[in-house]
């Protein structure tokens, strides 16, 4: 609660308060670094353009000559006091005294695991969110970090991709809203605080939207739908102010993000007017050899600080090539300039010339242990985790379940306190993470009610668990059972047979749903679902609890068990909140950030698709539609989807007026009642779709959501307000229009179920209107 309270405040300043702040120049910041820049060397200068990792190529002690040698501007993946301090102290004995950045991948949590990103999302709950990116920028701060490559904010429509667990999903509204919060939070009110942190949003631009889901693929794209649905989040963090921006490693329309002049130039700093920090991702600058559009790590180099990218991340492309570069003329020395001015102007606003130590500190302060209990936020990781389980099926009122019970918690899964906290965990600690064996244990507090049997491996495929267990993990990230797999099912179903319910904690490795992880089918993996099969089989109610980092295809599973519940990965207190929620200590109100397919084949099935010539209609099933003759119409679980454990009534919709004038507004209202017998949170959604513009626009597109509580039997009008703003897109001109004409709203509690009415959008040049209700027919008449 404290922390909320100080959330609460960021959340509140306006988005011009806080875009003003990094990279802003001030007189004082501009005469500041004129003289900086004027007392450097060109060796000096490079060396602030790069931002580089203990590795195999470069060793600790490399590194800190490195620092010494005024030839690194930022370290990453160095997170702890003391081990900061001894950069910092090397950086201290460089010539001009420049301190180096420290940066990390804090994307969902630091020390504190939170849920990963589809899990925060799926809360649809933004002060939660803040306040989780909060908590992560205190607990950064406090090891020494200045910045974070937070949030990542990629529009994932493709749920092949494994680095759709990171971001907000799938719609460019509600991902908007979470990254403005975010990079405050994170940010906080100055940078120059100790508990600040720099965001660097990533992966600019279109990571997401890689081809088939194949991690590092082409995009190719039309500018409109880009504008429209994929480059919003990104210019979201731009107005909140971000600090920096991490490039993708994409190509976009053939040209590689990295070498991008019109993407960082012409959209980020032009169009977008972003004056912070531009960085590439991981060797992203020597890749653009691979991509085909340098013949050499020269030319590379040269593309890429042509294109606008100031720090180049972990390659050497830059140190030895940009020398030659400048002597040669191909770069100039001005252009070289603009980098370093970028890198020198962050760690200004982030208060590093006025203290180099500002959030090392002063060894006396240092943590006795790094880990200690005492650094984490439990209370409030639980909190957030709760609001990111999403109820996916709950037949006869399987759930809530009775402490009471004897319950068999079974499944790879089941005790895994690596993979809840799920892919880059930062340093958050497994030892103290919670795993769902151990919530259900505390819980129900009677150890000799709580069964347990492994059930299956993770896979049975000596490939996959290469790949999962990179060379020499130690321990390994994915445990194998030394027993034969007929042995471990056995085990399980003795197991469930003695207890009261099933409780089948299934998903994917985490490692399935990280950097390079795309996956060909979204089944479970291995024999899990035979696992499943055979628990069913034993007649005891069967509730199965997912664990996974992308939208599966788990119809088979979901028509034999009595309850599913979607946990992605919970993070730290994952177990605990999961327990909360098995056991009614918690209502569900998770609701889907992202299109759940039926198969593979499906995809992609983003609710916001076109409605195509020939849609799908219930009633004349058999004729030609755009859909798949031999699968069901559409997703398993529709976005927005989530179930309560009370019921929800939404009243018929009603609005202010059925025309819409340019500058004035229009209410949207609904009734929504707790027809059930227990209190809940549910998520209103309001949905708009136009019904007749120059191009076709989407089935739906959302505009607003509120979370509301409500008390059995209480009601709530819930209402929004609609403007000529929020009508407006991208047309094939790429001006952004709103056409005057025919507009559906609906609102509903999912994408899939919603209430729906008509209005007008009134052309200011016309006088006269008629509403026509037979909607695609419907026109302005004069
Ligand atoms: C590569 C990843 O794409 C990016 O998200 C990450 O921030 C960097 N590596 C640094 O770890």
């Amino acid at each position: 609660m404290r922390l909320l309270a100080a959330i609460t405040l960021y959340v509140g300043l306006s988005a011009q308060a806080i875009a003003g702040m990094p990279g802003t120049e001030t007189e004082e910041k501009a005469r500041f670094l004129d003289d900086l820049l004027g007392q450097m060397t060109l060796a000096e200068k490079i060396g602030q353009l790069r931002l580089n990792c203990i590795g195999p190529g470069l060793t600790r002690e490399q590194m800190l000559e490195e620092v010494a040698a005024s030839a690194l501007g930022g370290v990453f993946y160095v997170a702890g006091r003391s081990e900061a301090r001894a950069f910092q102290d090397a950086a201290m004995r460089s010539r001009l005294k420049i301190p180096v950045f420290f940066a990390y991948d804090v994307i969902h949590g630091h020390r504190t695991a939170f849920p990963i990103g589809l899990g925060l999302a799926s809360s649809w709950d933004v002060p939660s969110v803040s306040m989780s990116a909060r908590i992560a920028a205190l607990e950064a701060s406090a090891d020494g970090l200045d910045m974070v490559f937070s949030p990542m904010v990629d529009i994932a429509r493709d749920p092949r991709w494994g680095r759709a667990s990171e971001g907000w999903g799938e719609d460019a509204y509600l991902a908007s809203r979470f990254t403005e919060a975010v990079v405050r939070s994170l940010q906080g009110p100055r940078l120059s605080e100790a508990s600040s942190v720099m965001a660097s949003s990533k992966h600019f631009a279109l990571y997401g939207a890689a081809e088939g889901g194949r991690d590092f693929n082409s995009v190719d794209m039309s500018l409109s739908k880009m504008y429209q649905d994929y480059l919003p989040p990104y210019q979201a963090a731009v107005n909140a102010g971000v600090g920096a921006m991490m490039l993708s490693y994409v190509t976009i329309n053939g040209v590689p993000a990295t070498s991008n002049r019109w993407l960082i130039r012409d959209v980020l700093r032009s169009q977008w007017q972003f004056k912070g920090l531009t960085l590439s991702d991981f060797n992203a600058v020597a890749d653009l050899v691979s991509h085909g559009v340098a013949r050499t790590r020269r030319e590379a180099a040269m593309r890429a600080i042509k294109a606008g990218v100031n720090m180049s991340m972990s390659d050497t492309a830059y140190r030895d090539e940009l020398p030659a570069l400048v002597k040669s003329g191909a770069v100039t020395e001005e252009e070289i300039d603009e980098a370093v001015r970028a890198v020198l102007g962050a760690k200004y606003d982030l208060g590093l010339f006025k203290d180099p130590y500002l959030r090392i500190g002063d060894a006396s302060g240092d943590p006795a242990q790094i880990d200690d209990e005492r650094r984490l936020h439990r209370s409030e990781a639980r909190d957030v985790a709760r609001k990111s389980l999403v109820l996916l099926k709950n037949q006869n009122a399987a759930l809530p379940l009775k402490k009471t019970a004897s319950v068999a918690v079974v499944g790879p899964l089941a005790k895994s306190r690596v993979d809840i906290l799920g892919t880059w965990s930062s340093i958050a600690s497994p030892a103290q993470a919670v795993s769902v064996y151990d919530g259900i244990s505390h819980a129900i507090g009677d150890p000799k009610r709580v069964l347990y049997a492994r059930g299956a491996d993770i896979s049975d495929d000596p490939a996959v668990l290469d790949y999962l267990n990179a060379p020499g993990a130690n321990p390994p990230d994915v445990e194998v059972d030394p027993r034969t797999p007929e042995n471990m099912l056995k085990e399980a179903v003795e197991v469930a047979s003695q207890a009261d319910v099933v409780v089948a904690v299934v998903g994917e490795a985490r490692g399935m749903s990280h950097e390079g992880a795309s996956r060909s089918s979204l089944t479970l993996p291995g024999r899990q679902s035979l696992l499943i099969q055979a628990l069913k089989a034993t007649g005891k109610p069967l509730v199965l609890v997912l664990m996974n980092g992308r939208p599966l295809s788990i119809g088979q599973e979901h028509d034999i068990a009595d309850a599913v519940l979607e946990t992605w990965y919970s993070g730290t207190e994952g177990g605990n909140a999961i327990a909360d929620v098995l056991f009614g200590d918690y209502n569900p109100s998770g609701k889907l950030p992202i299109t759940f397919p039926r198969s593979v084949g499906q995809i992609p099935t983003y609710y916001s698709h076109l409605n195509t010539s020939r849609p799908f209609k219930v009633s004349t099933p058999l004729a030609a539609s755009s859909r798949y003759f031999d699968e069901d119409y559409g997703p398993l679980y529709p976005f927005g989807f989530g179930l309560s454990y009370t019921q929800f009534d939404v009243s018929e919709l009603t609005l202010s007026s059925t025309i819409l004038k340019p500058g004035e507004r229009l209410r949207a209202s609904v009734v929504v009642k707790n027809s059930g017998k227990r209190a809940g949170e549910t998520v209103v959604q309001l949905y708009i779709r136009g019904l007749s513009a120059s191009v076709s626009r989407p089935v739906k597109e959302l505009k607003g959501f509120e979370k509301i509580m409500l008390q059995p039997g209480e009601e709530r009008v819930v209402s929004f307000q609609l403007s000529e703003e929020d009508l407006k897109y991208y047309n094939a001109q790429l001006e952004r229009v709103a056409e005057p004409g025919p507009f559906s709203v609906m609102v509903g509690l999912d994408s899939r179920d919603v209430k729906e009415q008509r209005f007008e959008l009134l052309d200011p040049a016309s006088d006269h209107y008629v509403f026509d209700n037979n909607p695609g027919a419907s026109r302005m008449m004069k």
